[in-house]
């Protein structure tokens, strides 16, 4: 049995002493969103508790508020529509590509209204979506673009890092994610305003925030006095825990290495499935780099009777591990009770994607996995 947590270990423990240490003053906050923000190469980092969390603070802080549209993939982690829903905005859900399973533009397209505001993308399961087209459409109809990349961390498009192409980018920390801090979530953007709109959502409206990380930049002497005023706006208590920023900072020393790891297991199975024509992987466009959070096939059932049910028995008898199914569809979920019928290609493909995971410590265990896919290929065929 592989130990299921090997990406956290000694390193992230060092900082969280040294976190203790200095008195949770928020320093290795401050450091994390300094580092965080030199490694995507943009002006400013907002560390905050999670990454449901980012993306409200990004609507929130984009002035987005009732009434207003946003457009949303609906096959994605349900936060990703949840967030316009927490400020009265209304998720309108585009359709996705049949083949990358990201959003669509062309779905795009269709759903825009007077009331849209904003699209939010996602770079589904680590590949980020066609952005060329997606930035096009929301120059010419003067919409922002929240990058969604809870599940991507440095893939690429065109050589551009995915969360350097919109308006704003939000990542999670959850422990599922290439950069774990337990729980935890970034946002990135080059705009200041915006930076400090969005700290300031996040953070109870503090007059005293500004864009860049260094809380409170005022002297104690004037925040102590009774007459002081301090909060500008509503905002939320939406803070990076200091010692989960401590942790993401270990991370952060590691993430070449958590990514690349990710990569190469993609490989081993993408190698298991050669000649096998029932099952087709995520497509990766070539000018596209896909980060992996997860290894995803679509059981192609015009080429298969196997069913969903059929091939994980089999995959885990062949001593495969456990893996997930999509998520149902946002608007599909009790939460929205949305309408069947709305993304057909979605609808279509739901059922019928495997999810298996790629973040195993073992090369060689990895290799198993391999080992079990290729079996149940050659069981099933
Ligand atoms: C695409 C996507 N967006 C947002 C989130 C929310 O992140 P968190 O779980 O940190 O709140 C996730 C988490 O799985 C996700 O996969």
């Amino acid at each position: 049995m592989p130990n299921k947590f090997w990406r956290v270990g000694k390193e992230e423990l060092e900082y969280i002493e040294k976190a203790i240490d200095m008195g949770l003053m928020g320093k290795m906050t401050e450091e994390l969103e300094i580092r965080f923000a030199k490694k995507f190469g943009v002006n400013y980092a907002i560390a905050v508790n999670s990454g449901t969390s980012a993306l409200h603070s990004a609507v929130g802080g984009l002035g987005i508020g009732p009434g207003d549209e946003v457009i949303v993939p609906p096959l994605t982690f349900a936060a990703t529509g949840f967030a316009p829903l927490y400020i009265g905005a209304v998720p309108i859900f585009a359709d996705i590509d049949p083949l990358t399973f990201n959003i669509a533009p062309d779905s795009i397209l269709k759903k825009i209204t007077k009331r849209t505001k904003a699209i939010i993308t996602v770079s589904l399961y680590g590949l980020p979506p066609e952005m060329d087209r997606i930035m096009f459409i929301a120059k010419k109809y003067n919409l922002k673009v929240i990058e969604d990349n809870a599940q991507c961390v440095f893939g690429k498009y065109k050589g551009k890092i995915a969360g350097t192409i919109g308006d704003v980018s939000i990542f999670s920390f959850q422990r599922s994610k290439h950069l774990t801090a337990g729980d935890g979530g970034m946002v990135i953007t080059n705009d200041e305003s915006l930076a400090e709109k969005i700290r300031k959502f996040s953070d109870l409206g503090y007059t005293t925030l500004k864009a860049k990380p260094g809380a409170h930049s005022i002297c104690k002497e004037e925040l102590q006095q009774p007459d002081f005023k301090r909060h500008e706006c509503l905002g939320f208590n939406f803070r990076m825990p200091e010692v989960c920023a401590a942790m993401a900072l270990g991370q952060l020393d590691k993430l070449d290495m958590l990514i690349q790891r990710r990569i190469a297991i993609a490989r081993l199975y993408e190698e298991a499935i050669q000649g096998c024509d029932w099952l087709i992987p995520q497509k990766t466009p070539e000018d596209v780099e896909h980060s992996y959070w997860t290894y995803v096939l679509k059981l192609d059932t015009s080429k298969t009777n196997v069913s969903w049910i059929q091939f994980r028995k089999t995959f885990l008898q062949k001593g495969g591990e456990p893996f997930y199914g999509a998520w149902s569809l946002t608007y599909l979920e009790p939460a929205l009770e949305g309408m069947r019928g709305l993304c057909q290609v979605a609808e279509s493909l739901q059922p019928y994607l495997i999810q298996l995971k790629t973040n195993f410590e073992s090369i060689d265990y990895a290799k198993k996995q391999a080992d079990a896919l290729a079996q149940t290929i050659d069981k099933l065929s």
